[in-house]
């Protein structure tokens, strides 16, 4: 089709006013794709403070139950849930345990709020002493090892109710692992979203010491991807979809809206983007100082995951977007 050209056409004639370009426009958001990360830690009425993610707090159960309602009450369906242990060791034994953190705060939420959809984040790194994702022997990371813990931590997730599991260690052949152990503990209908696309990447600064997870010798690269790879992105989405994943997710998000869209239009699978920490903590800091508009830069940027194909948004500013959105303001400055 060849596009008839200026002056019969005059792009600008959809543009004149909010309610023709909202009625154009092509992608949307809506408070029905988000996924609010909390974090939960043992006590009572417990609120500290993340320094470098502001708004967001480590919270002991009853106060994950106050969270999650205030932003569920908005609309928001579900919560990614991570776990900060009272001890960590060798075996990562706390992301297991049938009365661990994790486990607990499931069960309470799905007590207290049982239409919200609880994800639990699978990993093992907030578990471990070293902070790594898998079991480490002589300074190696050891995959195989590692996926009876993980699958092991996803079951015991699933024991305790949770609606999906979202494994994010990286190992390879995790999905598999997992999803045998599901299906061999009677949880064949507990979806998996698998961080299928994850990079080694420094925007997960702040969330190191949200989590209290950063590994104390080396980094995650012989793990976590290569921030200049996007064929090798594609082909763990593949793998880890030939494995049972469910969901397959991108993460981080703004920096990765390339593979966000060629994963959506490769596989055409639910897709999720993550938003990561240091995006929350970049917009909230500018924001702070008054060199941008906050809801604004928020609202464009989950409007561009949504643009590049992402069908999930995971964000850290779920409950503030519930609310921009219920009072009308969409992305469109
Ligand atoms: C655990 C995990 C991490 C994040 C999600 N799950 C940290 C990491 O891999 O070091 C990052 C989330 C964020 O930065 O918001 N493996």
């Amino acid at each position: 089709m060849t596009l008839p050209g200026f002056p019969v056409s005059r792009p600008r004639r959809l543009r004149q006013s909010l309610a023709l370009r909202r009625l154009v426009a092509e992608t949307r958001l809506s408070v029905e794709q988000l996924v609010l990360p909390l974090f939960a830690r043992a006590g009572k009425k417990l609120r500290r403070p993340i320094e470098a993610m502001p708004g967001v707090f480590q919270l002991s159960p009853d106060e994950i139950v106050r969270e999650a309602a205030r932003a569920h009450t908005l609309g928001v369906p579900a919560v990614l849930l991570f776990g900060i242990p009272d001890q960590k060791d060798a075996k990562a034994s706390g992301a297991y345990a049938k009365n661990g953190i994790v486990q607990q705060t499931v069960r309470l939420l799905k007590k207290e709020l049982p239409s919200l959809l609880v994800i639990t984040d699978v990993c093992l790194c907030e578990y471990m002493s070293h902070g790594h994702c898998g079991v480490v022997a002589g300074g190696k990371i050891l995959n195989d090892p590692s996926l009876k813990l993980l699958a092991r931590t996803a079951a015991s997730h699933a024991g305790a109710g949770a609606d999906l599991v979202a494994p994010s260690d990286m190992m390879d052949g995790r999905v598999a692992a997992i999803r045998a152990e599901l299906d061999k503990n009677g949880f064949t209908d507990t979806p998996i979203m698998s961080y299928a696309a994850k990079f080694a990447s420094a925007f997960y600064g702040p969330f190191r010491e949200a989590a209290e997870s950063a590994p104390k010798f080396g980094d995650r690269r012989s793990y976590q991807m290569d921030a200049a790879n996007a064929n090798e992105a594609m082909r763990e989405v593949a793998l880890d979809i030939q494995e049972g994943a469910d969901i397959v997710m991108v993460k981080p998000a703004l920096a990765y809206l390339d593979l966000i869209h060629r994963v959506k239009r490769e596989f055409g699978y639910p897709t999720a983007a993550y938003s990561v920490s240091a995006e929350h903590a970049m917009i909230k800091a500018a924001g702070a100082k008054g060199w941008i508009d906050e809801r604004a830069v928020t609202l464009e940027s989950l409007l561009a995951m949504r643009r590049a194909g992402a069908d999930i948004l995971i964000t850290y500013a779920a409950a503030d977007t519930a609310r921009w959105l219920r009072s009308g303001m969409t992305s469109g400055v």
